[in-house]
C-alpha cells in the first residue's frame, strides 16, 4: 500500500472522529501490460480514483475494485488478459463467498478493440473502458452496479482536463523519476500495427498544459521526467509566444524547470526526427544521452510493406546525425523479424544494419498478425519455425551489444539518480545516464537524488559501482526542490 499517501485521513493531531466515522476506504489494485502510456495511465486512473475513497494496494487478493490496463499490440498480449480474467473471475466468486463485493474494470488497449465482446467472453467483467474514457471511471463504476457498461468513446472533451492531479506525496511514493504524457495516438498506420485504431489519432497536448503537470512533479520532488506519447516527437505546439514549435523546444522548457535534473522522451518516429530535436541531443545538457528510435527492420522493401515510409538509408542517416549531435548517446530499437514477405535476404539486410549501428538495448519481436491491420491479409505469411530462427539470431546479436556496451561503461564517472533500495541491504539502485541499472552501497537518504558514481563492474542485466562522494547534483544544474524528496 502507498503508506506516503496523504488520503489516508487521520494524521497527527486530528481530533478524533466520532464513533459513526466516514466510510472505510476501499482497496484498489491495477495491473498493467503493455507500454508506458499504460504504466502512466494506471496511475492517473488510480488518482482519479482516490478521491472516491480507493487506496492501492499491491495484492488482488484484497481488492475491491481490480483493474486491467490492458495491451492488445500482438496476440500474446490480449491473450494473456482473458487468461488474467479467468483467475480474477475465480477471485471474485471466493469474496463473495465470504460477502465480499468485487468490481472488475478492464481498460486499456483490449478494452477500446474488443469492447463489448469482452463482457461476452467473461461474465464477471463489470466495466470496460477505453484509454480516451477512464477520466470517467467515477460514473461507470455508479452505473456498473445496476448492469454492466462499456465506454469504448473518443470524447471531445480532453480527458486531461478532468483527471485528478496527483498530491505531493503520492509523486514522491511513485519515486524521483515520472512520466507526463505529451502526445497520444498515431496516424501512421504502420502496417503491423493496431495502435492507432486502439488510440485514435494524433494530438497534442498544448505546451502550457505538459509544463504545468511537469512543475508541479518537480515541485515535489521529481527528478528525471520522461515525455511519453505512442509518437512523442510528432509533437507541436505553441510556446508562451505563440510560436509553433515542436518537441525539441518541449525539452528545453522542460529542462528549464527548477528542480529537473534530467529528460527523457519516448517513444519516436524516425520520420519526425526534426533538425531541432536532433540538436537539442548536443545543445541541451539535461537531455539524457539515449534515443530509442524503432527501426522494425533493415530491408527496404520490407520497410515499405510495412508502410514505414522511410529506407533503411534514412535511419542510418539520423543515427549519424544524432551521433554527431551527441557522441557519447547510446541508441535502442524495436525489430520486428518474419513480417510477411520477409526473405532471407530480408533478414540479412536487418542483421546487416544492427552489425553497422550497434546498440546499447533493444526489443525485439517476432510479427503477429493482428486482426483488421493490411498485415493480417498480406501473401507470404512466414511459418513460426522460421520466426523463431530469425529472433533467435536477431537478439544473440543484439545482447552481443548490449553486453559491450554495459562493458565499455565500466571505469567511467557519470552521475545516476537513485530511485529505490537493492535487493542486498545497504544497497541502493539508480539509472545512469544511458538507462542502465546500477547498483552501489549506498545510504538510503541518497533516494531521490543524484550521485557521482564511478561504475566499476557489469552483472548480466545491471552495473556495479562505488560512490565517489562527488555531488552529481550540482553538476546537473539541479535546483533544490521546493519540498524535500522523502523516497526511503
Ligand atoms: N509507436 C512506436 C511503437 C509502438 S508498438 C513506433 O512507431 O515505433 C511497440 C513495438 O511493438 C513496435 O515498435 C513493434 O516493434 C512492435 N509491434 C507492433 N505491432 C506488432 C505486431 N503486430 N507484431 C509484432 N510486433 C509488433
Ligand atoms: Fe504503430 Fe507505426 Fe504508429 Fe508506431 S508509428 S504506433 S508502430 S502505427
Ligand atoms: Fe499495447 Fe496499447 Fe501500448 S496496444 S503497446 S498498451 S498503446
Amino acid at each position: 500500500m502507498d503508506l506516503l499517501d496523504d488520503t489516508d485521513g487521520g494524521g497527527e493531531g486530528a481530533p478524533a472522529r466520532p464513533a459513526e466515522a466516514a466510510p472505510r476506504r476501499k482497496k484498489l489494485f491495477v495491473k498493467s501490460y503493455g507500454c508506458q502510456m499504460n504504466v502512466y495511465d494506471a496511475q492517473r486512473m488510480a488518482d482519479v480514483l482516490a478521491p472516491e475513497g480507493f487506496d492501492e494496494t499491491a495484492r488482488m487478493e484484497e481488492a475491491d475494485l481490480v483493474v486491467l490496463n490492458t495491451c492488445h499490440i500482438r496476440e500474446r498480449a490480449t491473450e494473456k488478459v482473458f487468461s488474467e480474467l479467468g483467475k480474477v473471475r475465480e477471485l471474485k466468486a471466493a469474496r463473495a463467498g465470504e460477502g465480499l463485493g468485487t468490481t472488475v474494470v478492464v481498460a486499456g488497449c483490449v478494452a477500446q478493440a474488443e469492447g463489448a465482446e469482452i463482457l461476452r467472453r467473461q461474465k464477471a467483467v463489470d466495466v470496460v473502458v477505453g484509454p480516451q474514457s477512464y477520466h470517467r471511471l467515477p460514473e461507470l463504476l455508479a452505473e456498473s452496479a445496476r448492469a454492466p457498461v462499456v465506454d469504448t468513446e473518443f470524447p471531445l472533451e480532453d480527458k486531461f482536463d478532468h483527471l485528478a492531479q496527483p498530491s505531493p506525496a503520492r509523486t514522491q511514493a511513485r519515486g524521483p523519476s515520472a512520466f507526463v504524457t505529451v502526445q497520444e495516438g498515431c496516424d501512421k498506420f504502420c502496417s503491423f500495427c493496431v495502435v492507432p485504431y486502439t488510440r485514435g489519432a494524433e494530438v497534442s497536448r498544448p505546451m502550457a498544459k505538459v509544463l504545468a503537470d511537469a512543475r508541479g512533479l518537480a515541485q515535489a520532488g521529481v527528478r528525471e521526467i520522461t515525455l511519453i506519447g505512442q509518437n512523442v516527437n510528432a509533437w507541436h505546439g505553441l510556446d508562451a509566444n505563440g510560436v509553433e514549435s515542436s518537441l525539441g523546444a518541449l525539452i528545453g522548457a522542460v529542462a528549464a524547470i527548477p528542480g529537473v535534473a534530467r529528460v527523457r522522451y519516448t517513444t519516436s518516429h524516425p520520420n519526425e526526427m526534426d533538425a531541432a530535436l536532433i540538436a537539442a541531443h548536443g545543445d541541451c545538457a539535461a537531455l539524457m544521452p539515449f534515443l530509442h528510435l524503432p527501426v522494425q527492420s533493415g530491408s527496404d522493401s520490407i520497410l515499405a510493406a510495412m508502410n514505414r515510409r522511410h529506407d533503411a538509408a534514412r535511419y542510418r542517416q539520423i543515427v549519424r546525425a544524432v551521433r554527431a549531435a551527441r557522441p557519447d548517446i547510446a541508441l535502442s530499437s524495436d525489430f520486428i523479424v518474419g513480417f510477411p514477405g520477409e526473405s532471407e535476404a530480408d533478414f540479412e539486410a536487418t542483421m546487416q544494419l544492427i552489425g553497422e549501428v550497434n546498440f546499447a538495448s533493444a526489443f525485439s519481436f517476432k510479427y503477429s498478425p493482428r486482426p483488421g491491420t493490411p498485415g493480417a491479409d498480406m501473401d507470404g505469411q512466414i511459418d513460426e519455425a522460421t520466426k523463431s530462427a530469425r529472433l533467435h539470431r536477431l537478439q544473440a546479436l543484439l545482447e552481443e551489444q548490449r553486453q559491450a556496451f554495459n562493458a565499455a561503461t565500466v571505469g567511467k564517472i557519470c552521475a545516476v539518480l537513485f530511485e529505490k533500495r537493492g535487493r542486498h541491504a545497504g544497497q541502493i539502485a539508480g539509472k545512469s545516464p544511458w538507462l542502465q541499472a546500477v547498483h552501489v552501497d549506498g545510504p538510503a537518504s541518497l533516494i531521490g537524488s543524484l550521485a557521482e558514481v564511478e561504475i566499476v563492474a557489469q552483472g548480466p542485466n545491471s552495473l556495479f559501482g562505488r560512490l565517489t562522494g562527488r555531488n552529481a547534483q550540482a553538476q546537473a544544474r539541479a535546483a533544490a526542490p521546493a519540498e524535500g524528496g522523502a523516497w526511503r
